[in-house]
């Protein structure tokens, strides 16, 4: 069976860069309480007549470039997103579409900030089974529509981000090259700790004016919560892909975490007992891009030279669900 390899990367942000002095213009925060927390400076949000599917078709055509590939080279789309443009249908038709495509299959994976791992799961199985060939796995949100811009919304508005990143995948019979593994978990039983409520078919009707009242369209965390529960298993998740391929942490040239704080990714830094080199961090420029930070990020490493051909790359993440996932690769 082929292993999976990443043939090319790329990623792309909008225009607009937003301050924390820009936000607490628009809410009680302070530019020291978002660093100290988080470790965010600026993060990116859309224009008008930008969408989630136009900023990943940007990072697509990217990643082709630098493939030298045409976008009727792709075989099957899986689009990874926590902030679809429409209710229905899901993301991956609308990039499609936007791409002159019209004849291949689109999946869009519902997994918050897990969603590029669970994706590359996805795409890694169809890809080893041969049943497609050049996949095309996208992480995009646009966040900044949705949030609470006032000082009520002040908890979640200062982390989101919009962006795209996306790798093309393909086989490769190089034994020692390719995704080694990856695991995925989840747990429901805290759902309600990082949701968005309504619109949702569980009310009825699934939206009204009360909701909107309420506040119950916008995200809510449990922030402490989330913190903690990132804290432990972002970094069981890592420990799981470690040991799966009879690796040690000396052995990892990058570990690319989901870039939801600075202090948890510090914590799983610590926890696996990493080198700052063998971490990256780009946090302070996106903020929380949810599926798309692993994406961006991995294309910013790549830019900067942090992987050569044989390195050994992980990825991990945590998120709403809660879901927690982890994917080793051989570079
Ligand atoms: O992508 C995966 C999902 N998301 C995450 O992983 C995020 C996980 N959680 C976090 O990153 C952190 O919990 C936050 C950055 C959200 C918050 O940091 P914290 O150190 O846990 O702060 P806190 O929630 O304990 O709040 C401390 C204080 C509170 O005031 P009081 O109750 O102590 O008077 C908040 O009301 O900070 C207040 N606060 C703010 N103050 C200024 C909350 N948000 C803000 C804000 N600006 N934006």
């Amino acid at each position: 069976m082929p292993r999976t390899e990443f043939i090319a990367t790329g990623f792309h942000v909008p225009d607009r860069v937003v301050t924390n002095d820009e936000l607490s213009r628009m809410m009680d925060t302070s530019d020291e309480w978002i660093r100290q927390r988080s470790g965010i400076r600026t993060r990116h949000w859309v224009s008008d007549g930008e969408t989630g599917a136009s900023l990943a078709r940007a990072a697509t055509l990217k990643a082709l470039a630098r493939a030298s590939l045409k976008p009727s080279d792709l075989d099957c789309i899986v689009y990874c997103t926590c902030t679809p443009d429409h209710f229905e249908p899901g993301n991956g038709v609308f990039l499609e579409r936007e791409l002159g495509l019209t004849d291949i299959p689109a999946i869009d994976v519902r997994n918050q900030c897990s969603g590029f791992i669970y994706g590359l799961s996805v795409a890694d199985a169809w890809i080893r089974t041969g049943q497609y060939r050049r996949v095309l796995l996208v992480g995009a949100e646009v966040h900044s529509r949705g949030l609470d811009k006032t000082t009520r919304g002040r908890d979640t508005a200062v982390l989101f981000g919009d962006g795209a990143g996306v790798a093309i995948l393909g086989p490769t019979d190089d034994p020692r090259r390719g995704v080694l593994s990856t695991h995925l978990f989840a747990d429901g039983r805290h759902a309600e700790k990082l949701w968005v409520d309504a619109p949702g078919l569980a009310h009825d009707p699934y939206i009204s004016e009360e909701l909107i009242r309420e506040g119950r369209h916008r995200a809510v965390m449990d922030g402490r919560d989330v913190f903690k529960f990132a804290s432990i298993l972002m970094p069981q998740s890592v420990v799981a892909a470690l040991q799966a391929n009879c690796i040690t942490p000396a052995d990892v040239t990058l570990l690319v975490p989901h870039q939801a704080n600075r202090r948890i990714m510090e914590m799983v830094q610590k926890a696996i007992g990493l080198r700052d080199d063998q971490v990256y961090v780009n946090i302070e420029k996106y903020g929380n891009t949810t599926a798309a930070s692993i994406p961006i990020a991995l294309d910013e490493a790549l830019c900067e030279g942090r992987l050569e051909r044989g390195d050994l790359l992980v990825l991990t993440a945590f998120g709403s669900g809660f879901t927690w996932a982890s994917a080793a690769v051989r570079w």
